[in-house]
């Protein structure tokens, strides 16, 4: 990053004139450095929803919205999705280089003996009722980690930052599975060694105590492709979460739960969930699709396309181009309940009307990953309440990686935004009695 060039800003009312860095990344737009903004003018800046606002510095995930492009550590997406697998994302994601073979080997089998979880803590599912939604067990139970594991928790060493991020990717498959199994009233079954990482969470959630189960490859390796896709996002609402959250020098566990919370709505990552609730909602209304892409269209109906648009991708979101190719790879191989068949077909003519209907051709609002990793997931065979779970354990990586570059980073701060306060100043009290 350089600093030479300097960008001024003018105060039209006094006159004063501030000068500040003009940084400039490796990649992406230039940045104005404000931080001396308001010690020289007295004037903080205003940016709900952080639409101009680079909050870090990071070399973990590039993004360009304009085109397109999605890169971990510089390796493009395309090229991982083909070549690599889940957890060599995770060593790229946390180490800044590709494994060589015996450290991919090291790394996997790391992961594979922390899979277990603290026996204490799988009494602990029992404790949330019967009907509570996987997610909100998710959130109860990963925050939960920081009480069960205190050793290895100096944040400020580097060894203790890995140990923390390799429990976590370990752990979270099992915590996904156990959340799914209390809620359907399954017996808990515990992580196999000898399977890989999606293996083992398909294992998990879909083996029966009475009966064999091998984990279908195929399945398998879609999993593992959607992971890859699902694994970092640069600062989105749930890593900038981890991030705000962590800057207090909280607990890393605690920490990531909050990213759970804030990757749980349907703006986020709670869209592939909503997805599926509206095809459902589309199918049963009897209505022709229309009718819901013109409410879409209403400024004055809240109702959205679900799946649709994304914050920074003004073209097609290049996670969505490589798993729409699998979703429908998939849908060809696989046999689909009636009832799943006609979700797929009212997804599949709705992304056709979107894609050549002028509202959405002007706004670039193109399917998104969150649309397809739905449809693949109904297809799998995976409940639709599991769905942000499993974006939840592939992100987990992202918030992880993310956390201890922030913890690493000398010029990283407690995060404390200010306002532009609108309220009321300066009232007196008024006795109860008198109001
Ligand atoms: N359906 C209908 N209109 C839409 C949609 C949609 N799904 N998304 C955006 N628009 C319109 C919006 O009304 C606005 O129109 P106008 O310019 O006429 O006012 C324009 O497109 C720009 O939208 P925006 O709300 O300013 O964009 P944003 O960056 O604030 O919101 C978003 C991004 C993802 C929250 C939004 O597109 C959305 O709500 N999509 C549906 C939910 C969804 O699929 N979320 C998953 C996002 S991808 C994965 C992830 O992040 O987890």
């Amino acid at each position: 990053m350089s600093n030479e060039e300097t960008v001024t800003i003018k105060d039209n009312t006094t006159g004063k004139e501030v000068t500040m860095p003009l940084l400039t990344p490796t990649a992406g737009p230039k940045v104005i450095d404000i931080g001396k903004l308001y010690k020289e003018l007295g004037y903080f800046t205003y940016d709900p929803g952080f639409m101009s606002t680079a909050s870090c510095s990071s070399a973990i995930t590039y993004l360009d919205g304009a085109e397109g492009v999605l890169q971990y550590r510089g390796y493009p997406i395309e090229q991982l999705a083909e070549h690599s697998s889940y957890l060599e994302v995770c060593y790229l994601l946390l180490n800044d280089h590709l494994p060589t073979r015996s450290e991919l080997d090291e790394f996997e089998n790391t992961i594979t003996m922390h899979t277990m979880l603290h026996e204490a803590m799988i009494r602990f599912f029992s404790g949330f009722r019967r009907d509570a939604h996987p997610m909100a067990i998710m959130v109860g139970v990963v925050g939960a980690l920081s009480a069960f594991y205190h050793d290895h928790m100096d944040i400020h060493n580097e060894e203790h930052r890995m140990i923390t991020a390799y429990r976590l990717v370990a752990k979270m498959p099992t915590i996904a599975a156990l959340s799914y199994r209390f809620a359907n009233g399954k017996p808990f079954v515990y992580p196999r060694n000898q399977l890989n990482y999606t293996e083992n969470f398909l294992y998990m959630m879909f083996s029966m105590p009475t009966d064999d189960y091998t984990p279908d490859p195929l399945l398998a390796k879609a999993l593992d492709l959607i992971m890859i896709l699902h694994a970092d996002h640069e600062q989105n609402a749930s890593t900038s979460t981890v991030r705000l959250a962590g800057s207090s020098d909280a607990n890393p566990f605690a920490a990531v739960a909050s990213g759970i919370a804030a990757l749980w709505g349907p703006a986020h990552g709670g869209a592939n969930e909503a997805v599926i609730r509206m095809l459902i909602n589309i199918n049963e209304s009897g209505k022709p699709l229309q009718h819901f892409v013109d409410r879409a269209k209403d400024k004055n109906d809240s109702f959205r396309l679900m799946g649709f648009g994304h914050r920074v991708y003004k073209n097609y979101d290049p996670r969505a181009k490589l798993i729409r190719e699998v979703c429908h790879q998939l849908l060809n191989d696989m046999e689909s309940s009636g009832e799943q068949q006609k979700l797929l077909d009212t997804a599949m003519a709705l992304e056709k009307v979107a894609l050549e209907d002028d509202y959405f051709v002007e706004r670039n609002l193109y399917p998104n990953v969150d649309f397809y990793s739905g449809i693949i997931f109904l297809a799998m065979g995976i409940p639709m309440n599991m769905f942000t779970v499993i974006f939840a354990m592939a992100r987990t990586i992202g918030w992880i990686s993310q956390w201890n570059e922030m913890m690493a980073d000398k010029e990283a701060k407690i995060g404390r935004p200010r306002q532009l306060y609108t309220g009321e100043i300066d009232r007196d009290y008024i006795p109860i009695d008198k109001r």
